[in-house]
């Protein structure tokens, strides 16, 4: 639900235009009805992302982003709606009553402004205890991990006392309540007491894209036990959607970012000079860190360890990458065990070095499972052979998979025809071809997602043809109700959009207010997405349809037939199902007039 009543979101998104809003940070170009201009989600050389001034609504063909004006400045400055709703007010002059919100809405903002207060507060005063007597030794173990005091400073690198609670006692002077200061992660409360969570560590600082302190890690200053603590995930740290130094690294879109593993390989690379280097939080790369680097660079430098654990977490990373259509490449950093070290011992020239003759990241991979097998063994060799060609699958694009083939086999010695033949036999014998079964060897339970999206998939395909052409309305919308469609988000949408649709007004922008997290509103902006009716010839399009209409009918009967216990109704949904299935009958035809 939003945070603002429906009319203020809605004269925020109707007074703040979508065109010069997006123009102030994406180059647009007049075309056609629309405006397009480099996508600034994903890296591309050509336009893909389109403006829409009627639909008031943005869509980039390449990577699937899309949405109206609000959904745009929440996704490209990593916004929450609250806050992309106060940036378009005061663009446009608006002034928001707060009283507008509900009152849990105004206090869950209020707790995350609070959070941050809390964090910019312990992070100045971690900051303070370094440069003080007492953080001697802070002070001087990171000057021994060679930091300097400008990178010190510009990190905002902190030390935490030996006091037990001396931050929490900081806190409560300040005036803090424990309740807030619980929310923070910074404390551990007991009936005993209150306890700060880090002591006697040097602390770094995790800020958000916007600079903003959003959590912290703490390393022992010796080789205690365990190495580094971090921050507990709250309200307003999320460890998937953040990386470590990225606020550094962010300018303008670069050639490459460099990802690795620890924060003080983080900090030793920029100081070296490579301002481009950022780092997951201590957790596993995600989908969602992917995306977000893919709007700041168009290649991904890998430099994670060089010991078993990093190469396990880089051929984890990789097809997460590939995914957000992110090309990445391996620096080799052996022997030495990560950047910092290898800074260390090297300098940056040689550091240089080693990112220029980073290696593709397919061939990392594909050497990786080279490793596995004896290839003396014709048994093992064959076996071989056959991984490498389901591998080949990752490449959905035919002529790239079939560069990728000719190079694989040059490269690695593979007979060219015999590994065509393979890659030929799996990329066909998988029921939707090669993307299929590149998503089942990149990841194994991803079944029940690709289901998923096939359903989603229709349903954006129909709800976009009504957009399109809302005179279907009258001949379907007894067949397909709101209530046929699978998952909340979708019915909510679904049901908005018939509303509309009832009235007579289409205003697809406005549905998507009604979602405050970005997923939905990605999922509803995709409703209005069509680019392909327009090659079909009219018999197609009428099958096309009438095969969507059936295909939604049947799922919702067989979702509702799992759900039921009684026996008799069960008999009903057979017959309906029955029914259905004879389209004949149910045909709708879009021969009047709907071209
Ligand atoms: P240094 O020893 O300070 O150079 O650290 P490093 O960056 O080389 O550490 P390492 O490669 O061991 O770890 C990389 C990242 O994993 C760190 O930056 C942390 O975010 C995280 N990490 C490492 N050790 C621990 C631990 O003991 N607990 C937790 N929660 N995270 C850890
Ligand atoms: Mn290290």
């Amino acid at each position: 639900m939003p945070w603002y009543s429906e009319e203020k979101i809605e004269e925020v998104r109707s007074r703040s235009d979508i065109v010069e809003v997006i123009g102030s940070y994406v180059r647009l170009k007049h075309s056609g009805s629309s405006y397009a201009g480099l996508c600034p989600f994903h890296s591309e050389k050509t336009p893909s992302f389109y403006v829409s001034p009627a639909r008031q609504m943005y869509k980039c063909f390449g990577c699937g982003a899309g949405g109206n004006v609000i959904t745009f400045v929440m996704e490209y400055e990593n916004y929450s709606f609250p806050e992309a709703m106060e940036y378009l007010a005061g663009r446009a002059g608006i002034v928001l009553p707060k009283q507008d919100m509900t009152r849990e809405q105004r206090e869950r903002e209020n707790l995350r402004m609070l959070l941050l207060e809390i964090n910019t507060k312990a992070a100045k005063y971690y900051y303070a205890k370094l440069k003080s007597p007492k953080g001697k030794a802070g002070y001087e173990y990171l000057r021994s991990r060679g930091l300097t005091d400008e990178t010190i400073t510009r990190f905002g690198l902190g030390y935490a006392g030996q006091g037990g609670d001396e931050l929490y006692q900081y806190m409560k002077h300040e005036g803090y309540r424990d309740e807030m200061l619980k929310e923070t992660g910074l404390f551990k409360m007991d009936e005993r007491g209150a306890y700060d969570k880090f002591w006697n560590r040097v602390m770094f600082p995790i800020m958000d894209v916007n600079n903003r302190v959003i959590g912290f890690g703490g390393r022992v200053m010796g080789d205690a036990k365990p190495k580094y603590l971090n921050s507990p995930e709250t309200k307003l740290f999320d460890k998937s959607r953040n990386l470590f130094g990225l606020n550094y690294a962010k300018q303008g879109k670069r050639k490459y970012l460099i990802l690795c593993e620890g924060y003080m390989d983080v900090i030793a690379m920029q100081q070296a000079g490579f301002t481009g280097a950022v780092a997951s939080l201590g957790t596993a790369f995600t989908e969602q860190q992917a995306n977000l680097l893919r709007r700041y660079a168009d290649e991904v430098l890998l430099t994670y360890d060089s010991d078993e654990a990093g190469v396990k977490a880089a051929l984890r990373a990789i097809p997460i990458l590939r995914g957000a259509g992110l090309p990445a490449r391996i620096v080799r950093l052996k022997p030495y065990k990560d950047p910092d070290e290898f800074m260390k011992a090297m300098g940056a020239e040689e550091f240089e070095k080693r990112l220029d003759d980073a290696q593709n990241s397919f061939y990392f991979e594909l050497d990786k499972i080279k490793e596995r097998f004896d290839l003396s063994d014709p048994e093992q060799m064959t076996r071989y052979y056959h991984e490498v060609a389901r591998k080949l699958l990752v490449f959905e694009d035919k002529v790239q998979r079939d560069n990728y083939l000719e190079a694989v086999s040059a490269r690695y010695g593979i007979r060219k025809e015999d590994l065509r033949e393979l890659v030929i036999r799996y990329g066909t014998s998988l029921p939707n071809g090669y993307a299929a079964a590149a998503e089942e060897t990149e990841k194994k339970q991803g079944t029940k997602k690709t289901e998923e999206m096939g359903i989603f998939h229709t349903y954006s395909l129909f709800l976009s043809w009504l957009a399109e052409t809302p005179e279907l309305y009258e001949l379907v919308k007894d067949k397909i109700t709101p209530d046929d469609f699978e998952g909340e988000s979708f019915r909510e949408a679904a049901s908005l959009f018939y509303a509309q649709l009832e009235q007579g007004e289409l205003v697809p922008a406005k549905i998507i207010n009604h979602f405050t997290d970005v997923e939905s509103q990605n999922m509803a902006a995709r409703m209005f997405q069509t680019d392909f009716q327009a090659k079909m010839s009219p018999e197609e399009r009428e099958k096309a349809f009438n095969e969507l209409v059936i295909r939604i009918k049947e799922h919702s009967i067989d979702l509702r037939m799992r759900r039921l216990t009684d026996m008799g109704e069960l008999q009903k949904l057979v017959m309906e199902k029955k029914q259905w299935q004879t389209p004949e009958k149910l045909h709708i035809s879009l021969k009047d007039g709907n071209s």
